[in-house]
């Protein structure tokens, strides 16, 4: 048994891939996640995937009393820290929730850590650190202007975790920044499982092509790209996940503070992603060119070769295979985890 990686949010989206990622990569995977945005069930899932059903605690990152207890009860040699809430347009609702989800449960998180003596730390941070870019690809040394609390929240983390690994530079700390993660672990056991409406666009589009919504409405057909709609940086989760493996392999050899894009280096707009989907699943998606939404940017994708450069990884999976791997989640789990 490999050593023991607390996994924050391990059963969300990012974080149950990345379990999958690290039990292939010899690690013991320990899920810490309040399921408001995920499903006991995964944790099931999980064990047919790798073999071995992960030790599951159901609790908020929030609550110091639990860490101290999961670091006593557990060897833990780091963490990979995925539980927060991460929908744009909710955190301009509920900027508090997102602030005390997001910067207080990473501040908790880090003292509980600190006090328990474990200095690793793979923090799940977004692209939207950068706001509106001036230019693409985006370098990671480019100006970060979040244009929403979601970003802010990320972005004051960031903030946090360089001071710490500056006063104490014993501590090995990875910034990772997604661009638009999408796709699912190719057994089709595991996926994205949006609860409500899909805000996100591979979601919807799965959606549409599964016949559990008429058709998708693409946010923008007039905007200076090649054919007029949004245009954006989509990344394979497996990739993702991978990449929390190579980093956290990274920060192993010596301490530091790593900043990372994690992205596919390339841009895809919607109706290549439409285009793409329609392949993989030989099913039309209807949709229709509406207005744009408030507070889509028309264009951004990631430079992703400091990724490269570093730590040798980079995202090997194509679009193609994004929407393959989405349509067999979608299709074996119409309704999710059931
Ligand atoms: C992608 C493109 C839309 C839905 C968000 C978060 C970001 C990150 C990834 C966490 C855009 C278009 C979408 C639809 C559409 N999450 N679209 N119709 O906004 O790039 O990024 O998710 O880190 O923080 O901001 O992703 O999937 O919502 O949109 O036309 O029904 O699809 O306009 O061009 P986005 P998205």
């Amino acid at each position: 048994m490999g050593d023991c990686i607390l996994v924050t949010g391990g059963a969300g989206f990012v974080g149950s891939h990345s379990c999958v990622a690290l039990a292939e990569a010899g690690y013991t995977p320990l899920i810490l996640d309040n399921l408001g945005n995920s499903d006991v069930r995964v944790v099931e899932r999980l064990g047919r995937i790798t073999g071995t059903v992960p030790t599951f605690i159901e609790g908020d990152v929030r609550d110091r009393a639990l860490l101290d207890r999961v670091f006593a009860m557990h060897d833990v040699a780091g963490v990979m820290h995925f539980a927060g809430l991460k929908a744009v347009g909710d955190s301009v609702r509920d900027p508090i929730g997102y602030y005390d989800n997001n910067v207080n449960g990473s501040l908790v998180l880090a003292a509980a850590m600190q006090q328990a003596g474990v200095k690793t730390l793979i923090f799940s941070s977004s692209a939207t650190v950068y706001g509106e870019p001036e230019r693409s690809p985006i370098p990671e040394d480019a100006p970060r202007r979040p244009a929403n609390p979601y970003g802010h929240s990320k972005r004051m983390v960031e903030q946090a975790l360089a001071d710490l690994q500056h006063a104490q530079p014993e501590w090995r700390i990875a910034l990772l920044r997604y661009f638009n993660p999408v796709g699912a672990h190719e057994s089709g056991l595991i996926g994205e499982h949006p609860q409500g409406k899909p805000n996100n666009l591979m979601p919807f589009v799965c959606q549409v092509a599964v016949g559990q919504r008429a058709e998708l409405a693409v946010h923008g057909g007039d905007y200076p790209t090649h054919d007029g709609t949004g245009v954006r940086d989509y990344v394979h989760v497996m990739d993702l996940a991978e990449g929390h493996v190579a980093a956290l392999r990274h920060v192993a050899k010596a301490p530091g503070l790593l900043t990372l894009n994690l992205g596919s280096g390339r841009g895809a707009s919607v109706l290549d992603v439409v285009k793409a989907f329609e392949r993989a699943s030989g099913r039309p998606v209807a949709h229709t060119i509406g207005p744009r939404r408030p507070g889509d940017v028309s264009a951004y994708w990631g430079d992703a070769s400091l990724a490269e450069a570093t730590m040798g990884w980079r995202a090997r999976r194509d679009l193609d295979q994004m929407c393959a791997d989405s349509w067999r989640w979608q299709q074996g789990n119409p309704r999710g985890y059931e």
